[in-house]
């Protein structure tokens, strides 16, 4: 049994950023220090920071009644409206923003204040699209796939800027573009889907072409874990997505001759080796 494991799989630099800003607070003893939602999505990192004494914010309505500590924006950031209350709130205010996502915001702001509408290629349930969406100041749509971009509609003269959510699946990226192309929108393209999510999912889907099986280690709350699978599933029906080695079942592994591994951005190596090792010794 062959295992290969992508060389992409694992914290990528913005939530390694955002994770490490959490561990220096933690070092630093200042108390009480929040998280405004949970720094990624990996229950497993979330429930070892709970236990150091993070604690995670839901909403506005639990920042309203907190009157000192620290607050940690995490990875996917936060809208304009947020982070206003946030610095208002007196507490002390730790961005952990992805700078990529902090560029979206930008883009958003300016197409705002030049009126133009803001597209964004993403799932409108996301936090980072509400985020972005919280930016701008003009009209802004989400599409979530090239068929919902097909429905969108400007109004003659309308000028827009087209972004992606930073996880988006490149090559639907690609496609609501062609549609919104040829449709003579005065529109400009900024295309933000992170490299970081790039390189995953193109290292994923040749990996996946090569194998029997691939297994996707992540939360299930993470989109970009979710991509990986989808994108590994397209290429290889025996595609597994598991969270921690508690959900591995190798069984259906006995008759595989070589195994690929990969992991979303959000998935601690830890857990990636524990996965890897377990199936090198058992298969
Ligand atoms: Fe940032 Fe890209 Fe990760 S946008 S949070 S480095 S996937």
């Amino acid at each position: 049994m062959k295992v290969q494991v992508a060389e992409t799989a694992g914290f990528c630099f913005g939530v390694k950023r955002a994770v490490d800003m959490v561990l220096e607070q933690i070092e630093s003893g200042r108390k009480p220090v929040y998280t405004y939602g949970p720094i990624i999505h990996n229950d497993l990192v979330v429930r070892s920071l709970e236990e150091r004494g993070i604690r995670v914010l839901q909403d506005l309505n639990d920042l309203a009644s907190l009157q000192e500590g620290t607050i940690i924006i995490r990875s996917h950031g936060v809208s304009a409206r947020e982070q206003a209350l946030m610095e208002a709130s007196g507490l002390i205010v730790v961005d952990a923003t992805c700078p990529f996502v902090k560029k979206i915001h930008q883009i958003a702001e300016k197409a705002g204040r030049e009126g133009k509408t803001l597209i964004i290629a993403g799932d409108p349930q996301h936090p980072e699209v509400q985020g972005i969406t919280g930016w701008s100041a003009g009209r802004t749509e989400v599409v979530d796939s090239p068929e919902a971009a097909a429905e969108l509609s400007l109004l003659p003269g309308e000028a827009a800027v087209l972004v992606a959510q930073t996880t988006f699946h490149a090559r639907k990226f690609e496609n609501i573009v062609e549609i919104l192309k040829k449709r003579g929108y005065d529109m400009f393209v900024m295309n933000t889907v992170c490299s970081a999510t790039d390189e995953r999912q193109t290292e994923a889907r040749k990996l996946a072409c090569q194998v029997d099986a691939m297994i996707v280690v992540g939360g299930r709350h993470s989109s970009n874990t979710r991509k990986l699978y989808e994108i590994c599933k397209e290429n290889c029906g025996n595609t597994y997505l598991i969270e921690t080695l508690d959900d591995l079942d190798l069984k259906p592994f006995q008759s595989f001759l070589c195994v690929g591994i990969t992991a979303g951005a959000s998935t601690p190596n830890s857990i990636i080796e524990e996965v890897t090792d377990y199936v090198r010794t058992k298969l």
